[in-house]
């Protein structure tokens, strides 16, 4: 059975020899590295740290280098020295009569004790060095202990504790390890709200995505990641069974978190506030993201509401709604740009303009660009060739080979789109293979001379063949842009190309099954016409299932 998706029918295949694995009902495959990263979603340098850990491998670092070692036996030092810390909080907020106020505004927060604990949440005492005199003892200076922002230096020059009566929230990277610690006044009067652990070599607020340790398991599961503003956000989406969610701290998303999230999927929900300031980071974040192929897409909070509230107000089910109804962030900006537009003016109607183009510009030449320009142009009652010039212009477009430019419909009519469709097992495996063939080219070549119309479920993925045929080594670049559905197959072919697994084997079974597929069809065809299929393609598909059967139980199955 395959691990990455919910399945009837066993697909899942292992090429021991190989050391590769494969999924043909999730396409999920490649080898052991990729196999940890993804169903761990861990980056590939802690895949291969994990399987080092894992199985007792010392991994051999680049450089053994006596400063560098130095530095990481502080780093580790300093780790330990949070992590005993964040023991002592979790202790102090359970076990003290000092934390009973906190354990109830906690409580009446919704926030359940079982969350609670599996986030290390803790209380700081009001005294002003219990941290202090508890870390000296164990053998920490205060050098250490200012690294870790656990003490600062008073007016007479004296140290205490940063953190005093306050919610600690650890504050983890993705291995888990304790980067520093968000603290939360208790009582609504005290400044800050929050205060977070100075910004130094462990903590950086632009980096931490909170929540990250836990969610990148149900990331990857899922398929995607929800973002969230705040520690309480993360907590209550945990609560209600979405793990899949982590905080940016109150700030707008950074193209550093984003970067950090394309490791773990490629589909990103932000449930942020969408104020300008918001939509403005967003869009600095899509151009991050639009070279990393991430899809972004916004739930929007009705205004005063947070995520936090709203799941532990029993509104669950109108939360996860609003994440379902997520539009994408090109479309969301474009759409509360023109609402908040001053129509009635051709003056606000070039305000508008002005802002829906480096939107449009930063979505990449597409279909959907296309068809959201158009529109703007209704809506702003231009031309929508005006548009499109104003987007040339922009200059932020990628260039294309010397296609002519895409001259929209003569009746201005949006082409209709087909609906998204779940693909059947035959499409997946067909765009699989093709996948395969611009993964490895040299076999590809060969695969794609031996694929025929009939192997394939329609003629548009018989162009896309024919178009890889002769362009496999930039199969994206100088597409006909008359033809929507080879671009996208191309596309998406293209884009799934570094997943597969490649391989002669992987082709060569992902071909015998296309050739069963097309050989019932045959059979099919001559049934429904009346007839009895001739014995000839019975013994044909009869062979070709045996050979398929063959080269599964030869590659091991899970
Ligand atoms: P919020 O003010 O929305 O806090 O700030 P919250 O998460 O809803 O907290 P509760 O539910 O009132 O306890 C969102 C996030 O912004 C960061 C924190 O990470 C917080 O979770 N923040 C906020 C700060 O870093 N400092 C602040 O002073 C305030
Ligand atoms: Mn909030």
């Amino acid at each position: 059975m395959c691990p990455f998706h919910e399945e009837r029918t066993p697909s899942f295949s292992v090429d021991p020899r190989e050391k590769l694995y494969y999924c043909f009902g999730c396409e999920a495959g490649g080898d052991v590295f990729r196999f940890v990263q993804e169903k761990e979603g861990l980056g590939f340098p802690e895949a291969v740290e994990a399987l080092g850990e894992r199985y007792g491998v010392e991994i051999e670092r680049e450089s053994e280098d006596p400063e560098v070692e130095e530095r990481r036996r502080r780093r580790a030092r300093l780790g330990e020295l949070l992590e005993r810390t964040a023991r002592y909080y979790a202790q102090y907020l359970w076990e003290s009569s000092e934390a009973g106020k906190a354990r109830e505004y906690l409580q009446s927060r919704g926030l359940g004790e079982e969350v609670l604990r599996a986030f290390g949440v803790g209380y700081a005492p009001s005294a002003w060095d219990r941290v202090l005199t508890k870390s000296q003892e164990a053998g920490y200076d205060l050098r250490e202990l200012t690294a870790a922002g656990l003490i600062q230096k008073g007016q007479k020059g004296g140290v205490y504790d940063s953190f005093r009566a306050r919610i600690m929230f650890p504050v983890r990277d993705p291995r888990g390890r304790i980067q520093g610690f968000g603290a939360r006044a208790l009582r609504p009067d005290t400044k800050p709200k929050y205060k977070n652990s100075p910004e130094g070599e462990l903590y950086r607020k632009s980096r931490t995505l909170y929540g990250i340790d836990q969610a990148r398991g149900p990331v990857a599961k899922a398929g995607r990641v929800l973002v969230v503003e705040g520690y309480t956000d993360v907590l209550a989406a945990h609560q209600a069974g979405i793990a899949e969610t982590v905080a940016v701290m109150g700030t707008a998303i950074t193209p550093d978190q984003l970067q950090q999230l394309a490791r773990y999927t490629e589909e990103v929900v932000l449930a942020l506030d969408a104020d300008r300031a918001g939509r403005a980071a967003m869009l600095r974040a899509q151009r991050v993201a639009g070279s990393r192929k991430l899809r972004l897409r916004v739930a929007s909070m009705p205004a005063g509401e947070d995520p936090a509230d709203m799941l532990t107000d029993g509104g669950a089910d109108r939360f996860r709604d609003l994440v379902l109804d997520a539009v994408e962030l090109p479309e969301f900006h474009v759409h509360v740009a023109l609402g908040e537009a001053d129509l009635s003016s051709p003056g606000g109607r070039d305000r508008a303009l002005d802002e829906v183009v480096p939107v449009l510009a930063a979505m990449g030449e597409s279909i959907t660009r296309d068809e959201l320009a158009r529109v703007v142009a209704d809506r702003l009652n231009a031309d929508p060739g005006l548009v499109m010039r104003r987007l040339a212009a922009s200059g932020d477009s990628p260039k294309r080979d010397a296609a002519p430019a895409n001259p929209p419909p003569e009746d201005g009519q949006a082409p209709p789109r087909a609906p998204a469709r779940p693909l059947s097992a035959r499409e997946l495996q067909e765009r699989a293979l093709l996948a395969m063939c611009v993964a490895s080219p040299v076999e590809g070549r060969e695969f794609l001379q031996r694929l025929t119309p009939e192997h394939l479920s329609a003629p548009a993925v018989e162009r896309a063949r024919h178009w890889l045929l002769g362009h496999l080594d930039e199969p994206l670049a100088g597409l006909p842009r008359d033809d929507d559905e080879l671009v996208s197959l191309v596309t998406y072919v293209y884009t799934r190309a570094d997943r597969e697994p490649g391989g002669r084997d992987a082709m060569e079974l992902n071909f015998l099954q296309l050739e069963k597929a097309a050989i019932e069809g045959k059979i099919e065809a001559v049934r429904r016409s009346g007839g009895d299929a001739p014995v000839e393609l019975q013994r044909r598909r009869a062979e070709l299932a045996e050979r398929i059967a063959h080269w599964e139980t030869a590659t091991s199955r899970l």
